[in-house]
Formats: structure tokens, C-alpha cells, sequence
């Protein structure tokens, strides 16, 4: 890829802890990842709604939503997710720097992706939630009859069937939706937040 040359940093009158202040909360990434149905946007979108009726700014990057626009020219062979990875990093950091908690959900299926987005962040600014759903019962719900498509072969390297998903080593939320209902976990989603003083 091509590098752009004389570019300036430009610095702004107003920072992250300018607007952090004014909005009354921090703002960081919940970095949600696992496989395909494993409830990674159905739990984001609910504690986006929490967020929001709580006067608490925040926004869903949704996998499927950013591929119709932003990343519509990236497939997913590994170097195409990398890059939509790195996209949604880049994004997900001017989020942060507006003051936003910002709630991505992708499959982000290689450990090395997820890494490079929480160094490209303040530390405590990248928060991974595994959502944690065994295989097969993402495959026994099936919703977009993608899996059903995979084992029949009409979808190559899809993840978990023929492509790998890398669990996260230490992630700072883990969440099994087979095991918990979506109000635990967007309960648990929230007590963390207040916990870590994200907001109060
Ligand atoms: S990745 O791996 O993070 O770049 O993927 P992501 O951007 O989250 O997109 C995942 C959604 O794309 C659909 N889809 C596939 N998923 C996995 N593997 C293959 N080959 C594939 N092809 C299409 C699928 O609907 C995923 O949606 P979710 O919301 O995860 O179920």
C-alpha cells in the first residue's frame, strides 16, 4: 500500500479529556469477538441501548453494517480480515478520542489482529469481551443458514468450519451465551464498566 508523504500531525483546541469531562463518562472500546452467531451484536446493540437511556454516549460498529460501506471492497481470506480489522481499529480509536464508547462487533478471529487495535489504544482504553458460544451451537441456531452453507461448501473459508478462530488468551470479559441470558450479559457488560470507573 502506497504511504503518504508530507503529512503534519495536526493538533486540536479541544481533547479526549475536555469532552470526557463535559460528557461525565471515560470513553474505550468494547472489543467484542467470536464466532459467527455467537451473539457478538445482539449483546452490543443492548448495552448501546443501556448506554444511551443512561445518558451515556455510545456507538455499534457492526461486522455486516461496515462491509456494505467502509470496508465493502474486503473479502475474508486472512490478509482481507486483517485489514478490516485494522480499519475498524483506526475508526474505533477517533471514536474514543470523541468521547465515545464505542462497541465493535466483528468475528476477529486472529489474535494478532485484536493485539495490534489494543496497542494502537491507551491501555485501559481496549476492553476484549470473548463472547464465548461454543460452535456448535452457533450452528445449531444457524440464523443466516451460513453454516449450513459452509458444510455443504458453498462458502470456502468460513470460520470455524475451515478457517480458524483464535480465542482470546486474556480477555477482560468472557461471555457464554448458552450459558447466560442477554440481561446477564448486559448486566455484566455494565458492572464492569462501573467497576473500572468508566462510568459512574
Ligand atoms: S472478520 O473475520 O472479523 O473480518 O469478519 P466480520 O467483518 O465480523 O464479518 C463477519 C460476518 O460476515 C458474514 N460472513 C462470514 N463470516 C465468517 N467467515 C466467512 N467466510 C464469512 N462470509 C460471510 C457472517 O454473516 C458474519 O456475521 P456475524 O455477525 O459474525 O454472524
Amino acid at each position: 500500500m502506497a504511504k503518504s508523504e508530507n503529512i503534519t500531525w495536526q493538533t486540536t483546541k479541544i481533547d479526549k479529556a475536555q469532552r470526557q469531562a463535559r460528557f461525565g463518562h471515560k470513553s474505550a472500546v468494547l472489543w467484542f469477538t467470536g464466532l459467527s452467531g455467537s451473539g457478538k451484536s445482539t449483546i452490543a446493540v443492548e448495552v448501546e441501548k443501556y448506554l444511551f437511556e443512561h445518558q451515556i454516549n455510545s456507538y455499534v460498529l457492526d461486522g455486516d453494517n461496515v462491509r456494505f460501506g467502509l470496508n465493502s471492497n474486503l473479502g475474508f481470506s486472512a490478509e482481507d480480515r486483517a485489514e478490516n480489522i485494522r480499519r475498524i481499529g483506526e475508526v474505533s480509536k477517533l471514536f474514543v478520542d470523541a468521547g465515545i464508547i464505542t462497541l465493535t462487533a466483528f468475528i476477529s478471529p486472529y489474535q494478532e489482529d485484536r493485539e495490534r487495535v489494543r496497542k494502537i489504544l491507551d491501555p485501559d482504553e481496549f476492553i476484549e469481551v470473548f463472547v464465548d458460544t461454543p460452535l456448535e451451537v452457533c450452528e445449531q441456531r444457524d440464523v443466516k443458514h451460513l453454516y449450513e452453507k459452509a458444510r455443504r461448501g458453498e462458502i470456502k473459508g468460513f470460520t470455524g468450519i475451515d478457517a480458524p478462530y483464535e480465542a482470546p488468551e486474556h480477555p477482560e470479559i468472557t461471555i457464554d451465551t448458552s450459558k447466560q441470558s442477554l440481561e446477564t450479559s448486559v448486566q455484566q457488560i455494565v458492572s464492569y464498566l462501573e467497576k473500572h470507573h468508566y462510568i459512574k
